[in-house]
């Protein structure tokens, strides 16, 4: 069985934290944060109530929340304005997944069906800009521009990753550098988000504020690259396996087994990754293709790298309890199986 931990030894396993294991010294402020996570998300509208109350249901991880508060918990001390900077971005973050899903197509999300596949694209698309506009006015209320500013840019890139995305499937024509650019935009843009809303709640000064983004960064390209190699296991995360494959999406597994393969191979992968209905036959030729041409250990060599210029500049604070729970997060970005 591929799996993508496959090369990672039982000592590794075992030193890895779990998620629960690095929320407990944070958790009373993660549990604040949910208080204005719901509050936020309250309307009197029936039908959006009935979709709210499903969409509470599928928990996430809720790894952007924990990242603001650990940005300002590094900078400074947590406050009123970081909750609402969790807050918009968490709500940011549910609307961008819901659009995501339809662009997709995705039928499982969270280990529940998506919205998409219960109440169609219609009322998707409407849910999600829902929430786009109540995270947007959650700064608004506030007065918080600056982090308006902040989330806005990230929603921006996060659009126009998602479109260049979008046409480079259609084409086929994705390289090493484009599929950069796409998981910088689409992803790594609203994680800088998380980390400079964290620090603007502290007023941390504009040195720690770059390099907190910069560590943002770092972690929201290691984050897409696992997402992506969790694709291709067969995995455990609550999202469908192989949708990538299946939607045409050509992610950096794929890019790196193509660009060892010699012509005849490329030429039999292109045309069956192209191919519309894939059977569980050709999805499993393609994994099997992209294992043993170095496909997964090629993006996880990429991945552990990034995450290991997010500790670097990471290891710039002086030593602190907060430095070793954020320390502990970026491992668990890349070592997680969800
Ligand atoms: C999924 O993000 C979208 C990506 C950028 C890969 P998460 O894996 O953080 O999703 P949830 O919130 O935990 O479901
Ligand atoms: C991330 O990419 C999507 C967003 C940034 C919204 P994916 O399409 O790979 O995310 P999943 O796998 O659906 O969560
Ligand atoms: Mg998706
Ligand atoms: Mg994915």
């Amino acid at each position: 069985m591929i799996s993508d931990n496959s090369e990672y030894t039982e000592k590794d396993k075992k030193t890895i934290s779990s998620l629960a294991e690095i929320q407990k010294p944070i958790r009373a402020e993660l549990n604040a944060f949910k208080v204005h996570f719901k509050k936020h998300l309250r309307t009197d509208v029936f039908l959006l109530n009935r979709l709210i109350d499903y969409l509470l249901r599928m928990k996430g991880k809720e790894m952007r929340p924990l990242l603001v508060l650990l940005s300002a918990r590094i900078s400074g001390e947590i406050s009123e304005r970081t909750y609402t900077a969790a807050t918009m971005i968490e709500l940011l973050h549910t609307a961008t997944l819901i659009h995501d899903d339809v662009v997709d197509e995705a039928e499982k999300r969270r280990g529940f069906f998506s919205i998409n596949y219960i109440w169609k694209n219609k009322a998707s698309v409407l849910l999600g800009d829902y929430l786009l506009a109540r995270g947007l006015l959650v700064a608004v209320r506030e007065k918080e521009t600056e982090l308006l500013e902040s989330l806005s840019t990230a929603v921006q890139k996060m659009s126009e990753g998602e479109l260049r995305q979008l046409k480079a499937s259609k084409l086929q024509n994705i390289t090493e550098d484009k599929y950069f650019q796409i998981i910088s935009e689409k992803t790594g843009s609203l994680l800088v988000a998380c980390c400079e809303c964290g620090a603007i709640s502290t007023g941390a000064s504009p040195e720690i504020r770059e390099r907190l983004k910069l560590i943002g960064y770092h972690i929201g390209l290691a984050f897409q690259i696992k997402d992506d190699l969790l694709d291709y296991s067969s995995n455990n995360t609550g999202k469908s396996s192989a949708n990538d494959i299946i939607e045409r999406k050509i992610t950096l597994p794929f890019l790196a087994a193509m660009d060892s393969s010699d012509r005849r191979a490329k030429r039999t992968m292109k045309r069956l990754y192209r191919k519309k209905n894939k059977t569980d036959e050709d999805i499993s030729e393609i994994k099997s293709f992209v294992y043993h041409s170095g496909g997964i250990a090629y993006a996880k060599n990429k991945m552990e790298y990034y995450a290991g210029c997010a500790l670097k500049l990471l290891y710039e604070f002086p030593d602190s309890e907060t430095r070793h729970i954020f320390s502990e997060f970026i491992r668990f970005v890349i070592y997680r199986k969800k």
